[in-house]
């Protein structure tokens, strides 16, 4: 037996089964009744893909440099300093990256890989590629009309969001013990906390730094409008990181956060997260959700 197996349910539970692309659009959370984009009878059983690089147009790498040189042109002074450090690894951005060679450079640099998605995945095959190591990244970009904004998730927010931070090794052993603990959190029934834990940190956190809050969530990196106003908009609440605030708090999907949360360095993110989160789980379900956007009495703002 592989060390992963003893971290996935039994398939008689059936949650296993929900890990094994069938060919078809997958029902994912959080999306409404609209099934995701993309190809599923192309993937393999665990919803990996080829990137099929030659099938993007001129267009598509033209509005994927677009993109990348509007986000680019925003990151002194917004984006904290390791996502800074690490775009380059992106490389030239004349092009949408080819992954395999993306992936050879981050796995050099923290042992991650970048494989190939169709798009939204279920989040037990999700878990399960990150607690080994393998980011999965969407191989389709937006059309040019959703330049400003996007539903779900393509190929510049993978890439340009998440993609960076993978090759700091704090951030990296984060994202795998997120990974296995996703795996752990389904079997418990408490995925649903533990998808807020993503939200608030890996998609839309914040940190504090010597020069001032900064950017280091993937969602608030790959956004246009919302990278200034994470930042520096007085309308959102900035609260300090609080790993059992941060699971009670609901979420939207479809506006800018009126919540953030802080913390001070990828190592308190790595260590708060590191005990076993089942009594939390507990403890969370015994009380009353918050709100985004509200205040609770315990809260350090910024
Ligand atoms: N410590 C968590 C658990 O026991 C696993 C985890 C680590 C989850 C890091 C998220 C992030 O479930
Ligand atoms: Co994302």
């Amino acid at each position: 037996m592989s060390a992963e197996s003893d971290l996935v349910a039994p398939a008689d539970t059936g949650v296993h089964q929900k890990a094994v692309n069938q060919g078809v659009a997958p029902a994912t959370y959080g999306q409404g009744d609209r099934p995701p984009r993309g190809d599923y009878a192309q993937a393999r059983t665990d919803y990996t893909c080829e990137q099929d690089w030659a099938t993007y147009s001129a267009a598509d790498h033209d509005l994927y440099r677009r993109l990348y040189e509007r986000q680019a042109a925003q990151l002194p002074g917004l984006a904290c300093d390791e996502f800074i450090a690490a775009v380059k690894h992106l490389g030239s951005p004349t092009h949408i990256p080819r992954f395999d060679a993306l992936s050879d450079a981050v796995y050099r640099a923290t042992r991650w890989e970048v494989v190939a998605v169709p798009g939204l995945i279920p989040e037990e095959a999700f878990f399960s590629l990150l607690s080994r190591r393998k980011f999965p990244v969407t191989g389709w970009i937006r059309k040019p009309e959703e330049f400003d904004y996007v539903v779900e998730p393509d190929v510049f927010h993978d890439l340009f969001g998440h993609v960076p931070l993978l090759f700091n090794p704090m951030f990296a052993d984060y994202m795998q013990a997120y990974g296995a603990g996703g795996l752990k959190a389904s079997r418990l029934e408490s995925c649903e906390y533990l998808a807020r834990l993503y939200w608030y940190t890996v998609e839309f956190g914040l940190i504090d730094t010597p020069a001032g809050l900064r950017a280091y969530g993937a969602g608030i990196l790959s956004s246009a409008g919302e990278l200034r106003h994470s930042v520096t908009s007085p309308q959102p609440r900035r609260v300090g990181f609080d790993l059992e605030r941060i699971m009670r708090t609901r979420y939207t999907i479809d506006s800018y956060q009126s919540s953030y949360f802080v913390i001070d360095s990828f190592q308190q993110l790595f260590d708060a997260t590191a005990p076993d989160f089942t009594p939390l789980y507990r403890r969370v379900a015994a009380q009353d959700e918050i709100a985004a956007g509200s205040v609770v009495a315990a809260d350090r703002l910024y």
